[in-house]
């Protein structure tokens, strides 16, 4: 009786020493400068700025074309972002090491100028940088607490927590073992003192040592069982993420804009992008494609000239020589990707892959292009199967299992659909 309330015990510590770590790992993440407004009203109007001018580049907490912006007051104070924000070049040219660091950091990519907004505006966007669309960490560690792994992981908790907190957890564990194995000891001592019959000194005399339970089997079962899982993530992780290039945003040699081109003019992607319905590339247009509309454009409306940017289609034209331009998405030849497969077949929106294009300045690549990626989508994805006869009979083979037929179960995850 008193070793198993002892037990319930030291379960409800347990627990709530993962809860306490779960907070801590939500709310130590980042402090701001104090100077910066934390009111709605200032996070609300900061977030419409932000919208504006800073979306396209910039995510609150996850590293985009540029970084990812929490904390950035934490990170330098608050006057120096504020001018940083205004106007990047003057500040890393200014001499200031972090910044020079982080410019060169993200491939030499110069965030623009801002000189047009108020201090109003810069106080606001700080306030919606350090306390906008946070994520309620109490939330965050409940779901966790209730979903465990597998599915945590596609939630609130980033991923490199994970191995620290398999960590933490296996030392907790011996912890909590060698807590448990003094508490029967103790107990054991004072029970052998007391005046027992025959039948109670027996279960109290029973295997209660520590050392025997430092060698019984579920001891080291427990523990080699952690010790495996957590070499295996580690290794996992480094293979899922071999040669991650997210973010990659190199400057081109002309400006061109798809934000304008695929955003504001509203041209269809495949009409430079010619090769994504026929086949595996997706095809980089050539000049000519782009003269189509530039030998009659040859400047934004309003302006005088022929534009310096537009001239260097020209010149590519005239001297029969390819833009030249910077690839951004590069599979290993490893790899097998087929981009009608996923567009045509799959139904698959260019977005989902490559991100908001239609709002970039500056293409950049949005998702990892790991293995990892490929795969958790070919395990969620559907695939659309109806008016398509190539499925029929798939279909009718699957129609007795009750989950939706998904990619993974026409070959999505076999490694030679993807490999060579
Ligand atoms: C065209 C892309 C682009 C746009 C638009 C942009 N940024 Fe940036 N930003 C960057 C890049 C890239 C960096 C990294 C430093 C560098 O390369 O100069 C950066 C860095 C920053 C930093 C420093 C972050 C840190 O880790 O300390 C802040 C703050 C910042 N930007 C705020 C803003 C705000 C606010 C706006 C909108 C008014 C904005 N940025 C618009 C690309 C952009
Ligand atoms: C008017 C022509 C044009 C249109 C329309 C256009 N693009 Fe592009 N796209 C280009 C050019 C030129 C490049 C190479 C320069 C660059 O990366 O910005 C490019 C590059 C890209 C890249 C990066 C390629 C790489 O190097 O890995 C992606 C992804 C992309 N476009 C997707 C899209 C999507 C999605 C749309 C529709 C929403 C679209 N594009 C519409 C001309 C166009
Ligand atoms: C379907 C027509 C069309 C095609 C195709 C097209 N453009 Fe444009 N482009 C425009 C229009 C229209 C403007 C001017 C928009 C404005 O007035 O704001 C423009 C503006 C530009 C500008 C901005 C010039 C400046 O000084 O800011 C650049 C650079 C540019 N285009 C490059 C390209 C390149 C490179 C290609 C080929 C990959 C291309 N465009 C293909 C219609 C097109
Ligand atoms: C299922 C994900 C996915 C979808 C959907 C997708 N792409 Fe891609 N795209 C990729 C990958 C992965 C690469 C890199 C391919 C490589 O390096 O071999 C890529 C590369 C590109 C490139 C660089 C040139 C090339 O072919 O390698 C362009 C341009 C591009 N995509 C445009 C588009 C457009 C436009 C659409 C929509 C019509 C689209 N993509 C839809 C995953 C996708
Ligand atoms: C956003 C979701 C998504 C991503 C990301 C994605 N795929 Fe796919 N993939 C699909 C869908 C949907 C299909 C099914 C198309 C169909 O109906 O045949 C598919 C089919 C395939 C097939 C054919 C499978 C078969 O058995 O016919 C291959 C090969 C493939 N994808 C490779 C890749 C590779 C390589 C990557 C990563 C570089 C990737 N995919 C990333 C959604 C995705
Ligand atoms: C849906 C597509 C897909 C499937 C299925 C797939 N892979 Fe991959 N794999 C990839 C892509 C894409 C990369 C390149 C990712 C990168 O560079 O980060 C890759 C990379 C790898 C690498 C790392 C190579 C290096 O560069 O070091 C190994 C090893 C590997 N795959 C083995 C396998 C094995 C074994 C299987 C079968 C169990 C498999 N893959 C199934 C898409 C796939």
């Amino acid at each position: 009786m008193l070793s198993k309330r002892s037990l319930v015990g030291v379960r409800l510590n347990f627990h709530t020493l993962a809860v306490l770590f779960f907070m801590l790992i939500g709310t130590q993440a980042f402090a701001a400068d104090p100077a910066v407004d934390s009111s709605d009203e200032a996070v609300a109007a900061g977030k419409a700025v932000f919208n504006a001018n800073c979306k396209q580049c910039h995510k609150l907490d996850q590293k985009y074309t540029g970084p990812a912006l929490r904390g950035a007051t934490d990170r330098q104070p608050a006057e120096i972002v504020k001018t940083f924000i205004k106007n990047s070049g003057a500040v890393i040219a200014s001499g200031n090491a972090y910044y020079a660091g982080l410019y060169k950091d993200f491939n030499n990519l110069a965030m623009p100028a801002h000189e047009f907004l108020t201090d109003d505006d810069l106080n606001n966007l700080l306030a919606y940088i350090e306390f906008g669309d946070k994520v309620d960490p109490a939330a965050a560690a409940a779901t966790a607490g209730v979903e465990g792994g597998a599915v945590a992981v596609g939630g609130g908790i980033p991923n490199e927590y994970l191995t620290v907190i398999l960590g933490v957890l296996v030392v907790v564990l011996l912890l909590i073992l060698v807590v448990l194995g003094l508490i029967i000891s103790v107990l054991t001592k004072y029970l052998t003192k007391q005046d027992l019959d025959e039948d109670d000194k027996e279960f109290v005399n029973q295997k209660t040592n520590l050392g025997k339970v430092f060698k019984s089997d579920m001891f080291v079962v427990i523990v080699t069982a952690l010790v495996i899982a957590l070499v295996a993530k580690t290794a996992l992780d480094g293979l899922y993420s071999v040669g991650i290039q997210q973010g990659y945003a190199p400057t081109q040699p002309i400006a061109y804009s798809h934000a304008l081109h695929a955003g504001t003019l509203e041209i269809e992607c495949q009409y430079c992008h010619t090769g994504v319905e026929i086949g595996r590339s997706a095809n980089i247009p050539s000049a000519n494609i782009c003269m189509n509309c530039h030998t009659h454009v040859q400047n934004v409306q309003g302006k005088e000239g022929v534009s310096p940017e537009i001239q260097k289609i020209y010149d590519a034209v005239d001297n029969n020589q390819p833009i030249e331009w910077v690839r951004v998405h590069n599979l290993p030849d490893l790899a097998y990707f087929n981009h009608s497969q996923h567009v045509v077949v799959g139904e698959v929106e260019c977005q989902t892959c490559h991100g908001p294009i239609q709002e970039m300045e500056v293409v950049g690549q949005h998702s990892a292009l790991t293995m990892g990626w490929c795969i958790d989508c070919h395990r969620q994805t559907e695939i659309t199967t109806e008016g398509n006869a190539y499925y029929d009979k798939l279909v009718q083979v699957h129609s007795d299992s009750k989950d939706a037929l998904k990619v993974k179960d026409i070959g999505g995850l076999e490694c030679a659909k993807c490999h060579y």
